[in-house]
C-alpha cells in the first residue's frame, strides 16, 4: 500500500500545533486534539510516564486500552516491528487489513493488530493485550500534530471516563479543565461518533465497536464479506465478555437519566420519569409535530443573554480575507458543523420546562450533534432526557453507532 499525498496546516495553525506537539514531546501532560470523529487526548504512545497520565486525567481504567494514532504506514510499520526497526521484505501490515486501508483511511477506522516482540509501545497502551488498536486520523490538524510530534500518539476520547465523547473543544474544557493545560481548538467534528474497530486477525473478521465507517461498507472489501457483529448492545447483561475491553464499562453518560424510545424494546413496569420538572428531549426533525410543542413554544433568553432559537453558544469564526485558502476551507468546514441547540418550551397546563433539540432528518447530523445534545441538556439542569431511537436495521448509514452509544447511555429503553 502507497502513503497518500496529505495536506498539512499552515500559518497560524501550524504554529499552535508546535507549541502543541512540543507540550506532547517534552512533557508528561497529555495534550487535547480534534479528530474527525471526536476530540483525543494525546500522549506519546512509547512513553510509559505520558501514557499514564492520560489514564489519571481521564480517570480511565487501567484495563481499557488505548487506540494509537498514526499519520502514515511507515510509521504503523516500525511499530508493527521488532525494536521499531523495519525489516526490507514482507510487510508487517497483515494483509487481510490492505483493502481497509485502501478504502476508509485515512479516516474513522481503528484496526486491530498484534503487538510484536519488543514493542515500541507502552505497556499501558495494550492494557496487557497482545494486540493493540490503530487508526490514521483524516482530520489535517490531527495529522499535522502527528507529523509535527514525530511520535505515535494513544489517544483515548478526551473526556472524563463515563461521560459522553466531546465533539467540541468546549466539552474538552468542561471536563478536563485543571487536569490538563492546552486543548487545540478545531471546531466541532465532522463525524461526531467514534472509529468503528475491527477485528481481522480472528476469522471471520468482526466488528468490536460500531463506529464511523458502517458494516455495508466494510462488507464490500474483499475478506470482509461476512463480517460479523462481535459487540452486543441490544440486551444488556449478556454472559460473553465484550472483546473490546472499553464496551463494558457505563459509557457516554450525562448526569440527566436517559430514557431511549426504540423499536421492540420493552416496556417498563414502572415509570418514575413522568413527574419531572425538567426535560429534555432529543428527536429527529420526523417527531416535531407529533410532539404537539411547535404551538405552545416560547422563545426565551438563556443565561447567555441570547434568544434561543437563533443564538449560538460559540462565537461563529469568521474568515480572514488575508488567510491562506486551506485555512478558509477549514474555517468554513466549521461553520458547516455547527450543530442544533436546545429550545425552551413551557407546557401550559403544567410547570414543566421542556428542553428540545432536533437533530435533523439525517443519520449524519444526527451522529454529529448528539454528544453535544446530551452534554447541553446536562447543563440546561433537565432531570430527564427522552431520546427517539432510530433505525439501525439497514447497516448502510451510522445509525447503528448513535444506537450503539445511545443503549450505552439510556437508563430506561421504552
Ligand atoms: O474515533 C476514535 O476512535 C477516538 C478518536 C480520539 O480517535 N478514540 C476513541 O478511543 O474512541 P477510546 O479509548 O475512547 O476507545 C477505544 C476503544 C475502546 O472500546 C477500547 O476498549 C477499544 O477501542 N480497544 C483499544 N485497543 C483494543 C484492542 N487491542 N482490542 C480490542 N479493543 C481495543
Ligand atoms: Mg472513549
Amino acid at each position: 500500500i502507497e502513503e497518500w499525498n496529505i495536506e498539512y496546516a499552515e500559518g497560524k495553525d501550524y504554529q499552535s500545533l508546535k507549541r502543541a506537539a512540543e507540550e506532547i514531546v517534552n512533557t508528561d501532560t497529555p495534550v487535547a486534539f480534534p479528530t474527525e470523529t471526536v476530540y483525543g487526548l494525546g500522549a506519546d504512545a512509547t512513553r510509559s510516564s505520558a501514557v499514564k497520565a492520560i489514564f489519571a486525567a481521564k480517570g480511565r481504567p487501567s484495563d481499557n486500552p488505548l487506540i494509537v494514532h498514526v499519520h502514515s504506514l511507515s510509521q504503523l510499520r516500525e511499530l508493527l516491528s521488532d525494536k521499531g526497526v523495519l525489516q526490507t521484505g514482507n510487510d508487517p501490515i497483515p494483509a487481510i487489513y490492505r483493502p481497509l486501508i485502501e478504502r476508509f483511511w485515512p479516516g474513522p477506522l481503528t484496526i486491530i493488530l498484534p503487538v510484536p516482540e519488543n514493542t515500541t509501545l507502552a505497556p499501558e497502551v495494550t492494557a496487557g493485550l497482545l494486540t493493540f488498536g490503530a487508526r490514521m486520523p483524516r482530520s489535517i490538524l490531527a495529522l499535522s500534530l502527528l507529523r509535527l510530534c514525530g511520535r505515535p500518539l494513544a489517544g483515548p476520547s478526551a473526556n472524563a471516563s463515563t461521560r459522553p465523547s466531546p465533539t467540541a473543544a468546549e466539552h474538552v474544557y468542561d471536563d478536563l479543565q485543571g487536569r490538563i493545560h492546552t486543548i487545540v481548538d478545531g471546531g466541532p467534528c465532522e463525524v461526531g461518533v467514534e472509529s468503528t474497530v475491527v477485528d481481522g486477525l480472528s476469522s471471520p473478521p468482526s466488528i468490536l465497536r460500531p463506529g464511523g465507517v458502517t458494516v455495508e461498507q466494510l462488507r464490500q472489501c474483499p475478506g470482509w464479506e461476512n463480517v460479523t457483529v462481535g459487540y452486543k448492545d441490544k440486551q444488556e447483561g449478556g454472559a460473553s465478555k465484550p472483546r473490546a475491553p472499553g464496551m463494558k464499562y457505563r459509557h457516554y453518560s450525562p448526569k440527566a437519566e436517559v430514557v431511549l424510545f426504540e423499536a421492540g424494546a420493552t416496556k417498563p413496569g414502572k415509570e418514575e420519569v413522568t413527574r419531572k420538572r425538567r426535560v429534555g428531549i432529543i428527536r429527529t426533525e420526523s417527531w416535531k409535530p407529533a410532539l404537539g410543542l411547535t404551538g405552545g413554544s416560547t422563545t426565551v433568553t438563556d443565561t447567555n443573554g441570547q434568544t434561543n432559537g437563533t443564538s449560538r453558544p460559540h462565537a461563529t469564526p469568521s474568515i480572514p480575507t488575508d488567510a491562506p485558502s486551506r485555512l478558509s476551507n477549514l474555517l468554513r468546514s466549521v461553520i458547516q458543523h455547527q450543530i442544533p441547540h436546545a429550545q425552551r418550551h413551557t407546557l401550559d397546563s403544567s410547570d414543566t420546562d421542556v428542553w428540545d433539540i432536533d437533530l435533523g432528518a439525517e443519520t449524519e447530523a444526527v451522529a454529529r450533534g448528539l454528544f453535544s445534545a446530551l452534554r447541553e441538556l446536562d447543563k440546561k439542569g433537565v432531570e430527564v432526557i427522552f431520546v427517539e431511537g432510530i433505525d439501525d436495521t439497514t447497516g448502510d448509514d451510522i445509525a447503528a453507532a448513535v444506537m450503539n452509544r445511545l443503549r450505552k447511555a439510556a437508563e430506561i429503553r421504552v
